[in-house]
């Protein structure tokens, strides 16, 4: 699909006001997206696990007003309370989606939404409230185009949270979803996520995730500004070379249940992530001393006990820990008495893979 296939033909059908709820998940990458071009392009294709107890909920209640507005008319409020912080962003967001949402201007806007997981927890928020927002407003134009078929307004809200945030185009809809073209991944889109389209062994299925609170203040630097950074970045090709490279490997790696193929996959792709940011010019290190006491508690674990534990990071100081379903009782166990006493107030947040974001209302 290209992105005029985005633009809808003009609206013949019209809605005065309503209101919609979706609930959208957040996403661990296990090849990580780190650079891109213009207009939210992908530098390299990535892939992620989408989660399920970490959520973002939001609620978009619209009426329309009397003439078409100048300017976008919308409030934001966060657990209740309003939250001018976030309407630079969202209206930046608002911006680039209007050629594909030309009813934007035509409505006002409330927007509240609340996240599953605490505040400033250092989880970003970004890919579960985009996506969350993108199906909102892929709901009011299923009111307006009712014989939308289910495939493309999934397709079509990917392609919008893209724009609003790269990694919110991967937790609209299943548990593997990549993002971004690969020849070796049939229907695979620089503009839109699609759910992995090959076998996966079901070792896979369920697979545990366990996010570490290790840091929770904000970030030095923004990953605005740490995928700019890949620009001139003297390892670039190779790295986005890679990142292809390491999505064909992963074919096999999932169709076998292939779990130490796969460790020694994801780790590599969190180091490299991290490895992108310490030789980029201005270099940045988001790892924390506590991020290096539990990698190394993990394998030291690993090798100790012949489980498959192994982490994978994002950009911050906190530890996605992620093992099989059936390594549950062992691994959540060794989280308690090991690696808790390494986060920010002992706390961390145990998730799992789930299937994608729910529309609530
Ligand atoms: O969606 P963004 O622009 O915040 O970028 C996210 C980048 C990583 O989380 C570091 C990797 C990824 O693929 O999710």
């Amino acid at each position: 699909m290209t992105v005029k296939e985005f633009i809808p033909s003009p609206y013949t059908k019209s809605v005065a006001s309503g209101k919609t709820t979706y609930k959208s998940p957040s996403n661990i990458a296990l090849v990580k997206y780190w650079g891109k071009k213009e207009n939210q392009i992908p530098a390299n294709p990535s892939i992620s696990f989408t989660l399920n107890e970490c959520a973002t909920v939001t609620t978009l209640s619209y009426r329309k007003v009397d003439g078409p507005n100048d300017a976008f008319s919308f409030e934001v409020s966060l657990d209740g309370k309003k939250e001018e912080g976030f309407k630079p962003k969202i209206k930046t967001f608002f911006e680039r989606v209007y050629p594909y949402l030309p009813f934007l201007k035509e409505y006002h806007f409330e927007i509240e939404t609340s996240n599953s997981f605490p505040h400033s927890s250092g989880i970003a928020s970004s890919a579960s409230g985009m996506s969350a927002l993108a199906l909102c407003l892929m709901e009011i134009e299923r009111n307006l185009i009712p014989a939308m078929p289910a495939e493309f307004f999934n397709r079509k809200a990917s392609f919008l949270a893209r724009l609003g945030s790269g990694s919110a185009a991967r937790s609209i809809k299943g548990s593997l979803v990549q993002w971004g073209e690969h020849a070796g991944t049939e229907g695979s889109s620089d503009l839109y996520g699609i759910e992995y389209p090959y076998k996966v062994h079901s070792v896979f299925n369920d697979y545990c995730d366990t996010i570490l609170l290790v840091d929770k203040g904000q970030k030095q630097v923004s990953s605005t500004v740490g995928h700019d950074l890949m620009h001139d970045h003297p390892f670039s090709k190779q790295r986005f070379d890679q990142a292809h490279a390491n999505l064909s490997k992963l074919r096999s790696i999932f169709e076998g249940g292939d779990l130490d193929g796969f460790i020694g996959l994801v780790e590599s792709e969190a180091l490299t992530l991290h490895a992108m940011m310490m030789t980029s010019r201005p270099y940045f290190i988001l790892m924390k001393p506590n991020t290096l006491e539990i990698i190394n508690r993990i394998w030291a674990y690993r090798e100790a006990t012949k489980t498959h534990v192994c982490f994978t990071l994002d950009a911050g100081a906190n530890v996605h820990v992620l093992y099989p379903k059936n390594e549950k009782v062992l691994v959540e166990g060794f989280i308690a008495d090991e690696l808790a006493g390494y986060c920010q107030n002992g706390q961390f947040i145990h998730d799992h893979v789930g299937r994608g974001a729910q529309k609530i209302n």
